[in-house]
């Protein structure tokens, strides 16, 4: 494992600080620094929780928002930010059923609800872009899959008409590449167009950009397959089109090294990843988002020190078990201590639309419940989680 990555001098540092001198007696009721404001590009944040993508599947079948969305996010504005779930910037890329869109003026419609209905509550969000690449069906998408190369994921998917065996993924032409970063970079104005704050690529958890990164999902032999160099490029790519597109105070990265979400394999995440972070860190964009960021693996630091900007990590706590009963404040604190400047919660969040307060008082969560509801259904086990009387 190399360790060694020179440091790289940190832009997150200088925003932090500036920010605590200044706020650091606003700090409301509590010591820890997680609830102390601070900025995030040019967004300046009432506290550093941040509530982590869902998928919740409430959209409709054309994948425009659903009004209860609005209410469930609005109910949840009180996080330092939202990022809302994975949404799809073109149809190829919809993974599941009523996950929501943002490639048409409905969805921008639709997405505008949400977004006017979290800030009148006082909140900021940005929007996940996720394209699924080989994680995704005809029977939903109603396009056959596309990947980096024709490498089915195991097992089956969920569809609208139930659960189908994958299908092999057709490989991306170099012009479906040019095209689908063409797509985040029109999603991302979109989302803008629709009061998003800014826009999350999604690089994680075993979707297109994912698949791209490792080699066991590509095995391209053209510019975007083989070296690390190579496998980096869409990302770096995406991300290029998408800060020029809106700006990179607009912009943040979701990685997930090593994760195996979704068939996932890496063999190589000491090479790819800090590769990877020094190509984006050049653009500038707002902040990474680290899936499953463990402060005592030495990968925390490598990643850390290759990345000069704000970082948001989401904690490994117990998947898919309970939720340690502070609801992840003690890991959401170590993060902190170890260098993080946010720190993302995701299922506390789902079950307890006041969770800020809550974590802040040490008053007691909401146990998650409705397991089988978290990605489908209505308003039961969605919004109907009872905040503190
Ligand atoms: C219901 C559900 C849906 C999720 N959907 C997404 C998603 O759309 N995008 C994403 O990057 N991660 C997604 N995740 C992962 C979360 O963002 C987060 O990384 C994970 O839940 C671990 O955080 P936690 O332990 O605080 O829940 C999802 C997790 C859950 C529980």
């Amino acid at each position: 494992m190399s360790t060694d990555t020179a440091a790289r001098p940190s832009r997150a540092t200088e925003a932090t600080e500036a920010t605590e001198a200044t706020e650091a007696t606003e700090a409301t009721g509590s010591d820890s620094p997680l609830f102390r404001p601070t900025r995030l590009g040019t967004l300046r944040l009432a506290n550093r929780l941040v509530m982590a993508p869902m998928t919740r599947n409430r959209a409709g079948a054309d994948g425009v928002p659903d009004p209860i969305m609005a209410t469930y996010y609005a109910q949840r504005a009180s996080a330092g930010l939202i990022v809302a779930e994975a949404t799809t910037p073109n149809a190829v890329g919809a993974t599941y059923p009523n996950i929501p869109a943002i490639h048409d003026e409905s969805h921008v419609t639709g997405w505008r609800r949400v977004t006017d209905a979290v800030r009148a509550a006082g909140g900021q969000m940005f929007l996940q872009l996720q394209h699924g690449g080989r994680v995704g069906h005809p029977e939903t998408s109603g396009h056959h899959p596309v990947a980096p190369s024709p490498v089915p994921m195991p097992g089956t998917i969920v569809t609208p008409s139930g659960h189908r065996e994958n299908v092999v993924p057709r490989e991306m032409t170099e012009q479906e590449i040019r095209d689908t970063v063409a797509d985040f970079a029109a999603a991302a104005h979109r989302a803008v167009a629709a009061g998003f704050a800014g826009v999350e690529v999604h690089a994680a958890n075993g979707y297109l950009l994912h698949q791209f990164l490792s080699r066991h999902t590509n095995h391209r032999t053209d510019g975007y397959g083989g070296s690390v160099v190579n496998r980096i490029r869409l990302t770096v790519e995406v991300v290029r089109a998408v800060v020029e597109a809106i700006g990179a105070d607009r912009v943040g990265v979701r990685i997930a090294p090593g994760v195996t979400a979704n068939a996932m394999t890496e063999d190589d995440v000491d090479e790819v990843y800090p590769a990877l972070l020094h190509a984006l860190d050049d653009l500038r964009p707002a902040y990474l988002h680290v899936v499953f960021a463990d402060p005592d693996q030495p990968l925390f630091r490598t990643l850390r020190n290759a990345w000069s900007g704000p970082l948001i990590a989401n904690p490994a706590l117990p998947w898919p078990g309970p939720l340690p009963a502070d609801g992840g404040r003690a890991a959401a604190e170590r993060l902190l201590d170890a260098g993080a400047d946010l720190v993302s919660l995701g299922r506390a969040f789902l079950a307890n639309p006041d969770l800020v307060t809550r974590l802040r008082t040490g008053a007691p969560l909401n146990p998650i419940r409705d397991t089988h509801l978290m990605y489908v259904g209505g308003e039961t086990g969605y919004t109907d989680y009872p905040a503190l009387g």
